[in-house]
């Protein structure tokens, strides 16, 4: 299909938006710095915290997943079995206890991946979100799928 253009000047630290490429669900989320500087503290608790066995670009193979320190763009679907992960950015929530910095939880089987969209251990989902291609252009104000 058509390549999707995105507009993301008007994204907020810490918001996600929702887009459709080729009939999948893509994410788009604006990392706060302190999301950011908090990526490296879940390294121990992750499967694939460098990201060797899971799908992304070679651009977004490095810590944060992504282009650019604060976006990052991934496919909505849990590597499980295909539902789709709940946006939890906030801070140690009584649900997923203290040690939580945000990330993504998926409601079907449990599993938990981080705000850069690497899976937690202990979890059923085998590997880190898949991150599409895409590109920035016009000053980093739009993204091309
Ligand atoms: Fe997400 Fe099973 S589909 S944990």
């Amino acid at each position: 299909g058509a390549p999707a253009e995105v507009n993301i000047s008007k994204l907020e630290p810490g918001q996600k938006i929702d887009v459709e490429w080729r009939g999948k669900p893509v994410w788009v989320v604006k990392r706060t710095p302190e999301m950011v500087a908090n990526l490296p503290k879940n390294d121990p608790k992750l499967v694939d915290p460098q990201s060797k066995s899971s799908d992304q670009p070679a651009y977004c193979q490095n810590e944060g997943r992504s282009r650019k320190p604060d976006i990052w763009v991934a496919v909505g679907v849990c590597t499980h079995l295909g539902c789709s992960p709940t946006f939890r950015p906030e801070l140690a929530p009584a649900d997923l206890g203290p040690e939580w910095l945000g990330g993504f939880y998926c409601p079907c089987h449990g599993s938990k991946f981080d705000l850069a969209g690497r899976v937690f251990s202990g979890v059923p989902a085998p590997t880190n979100l898949v991150i599409p291609p895409h590109k920035f252009f016009g000053d980093g104000d739009s993204m091309l799928l």
